[in-house]
């Protein structure tokens, strides 16, 4: 069967995204990354996937005045893809009503923390200062607000009483890297329902 095509959306350090590029290298792997785009032209990231051999696009945001410009681009690069899937890895722009509703269910996003609870950044010092037992990482169709939209999968991960920033960081990474690379399998593996905003998923992920 076609492997799923998948556009991997980055803005840094790419360690999600070498997970993935690491997983699809399996010939029996059901996903295919054929391309790595980021808005900022420095991203290490493009490396990983140069040495890869995937395809790589920079859009820069700032050379576009508008939102909808910026988007508009990425747009033509992902369709010159024919891209079925993104998968957003550390992204670091706000994308648009407009962008989401465009890729509905096509478009997944990983944060670092177990959602709802501490969206936006620095969720590990929140987390810490919370008080937290907890943490972990959450994988979701992405909606139009930030970080928000139908779970498909969580990776939990305890909080230790010695914890910093850092150690707690080092701690969830690991647990998205092995997340991530699941819930991809299990979207190219026809696995993942949604109706409207509820998700389903067939076997394990
Ligand atoms: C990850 O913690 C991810 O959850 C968040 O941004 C970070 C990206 O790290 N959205 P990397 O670029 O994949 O190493």
């Amino acid at each position: 069967m076609a492997r799923l095509r998948v556009a991997v959306l980055i803005s840094g350090r790419g360690s999600n995204l070498q997970a993935l590029i690491d997983a699809a290298a399996d010939p029996a792997y059901p996903a295919e990354i054929v391309l790595v785009l980021s808005n900022a032209p420095a991203a290490a990231g493009l490396q990983r996937a140069a040495e890869a051999g995937i395809a790589t696009a920079i859009v820069d945001h700032r050379g576009h005045a508008t939102r909808h410009d910026f988007e508009a681009a990425l747009n033509q690069v992902l369709d010159a893809h024919r891209v079925g899937l993104v998968c957003l890895a550390g992204f670091m722009r706000l994308l648009t009503a407009r962008f989401s509703a465009h890729r509905q269910d096509r478009l997944i996003n990983i944060h670092p923390s177990l959602l709802p609870k501490f969206k936006g950044l620095d969720t590990h010092a929140r987390v810490l200062a919370a008080g937290e037992a907890k943490t972990g990482c959450t994988i979701h169709f992405v909606r139009p607000d930030m970080d928000s939209g139908p779970i498909i999968a969580q990776a939990e991960v305890e909080v230790r009483a010695d914890d910093t920033e850092d150690s707690l960081a080092a701690r969830v990474l690991a647990a998205e890297h092995g997340l991530y690379p699941r819930v991809l399998r299990a979207l190219a593996e026809h696995r993942v329902h949604i109706d409207g905003d509820r998700v389903t998923v067939d076997g394990v992920i």
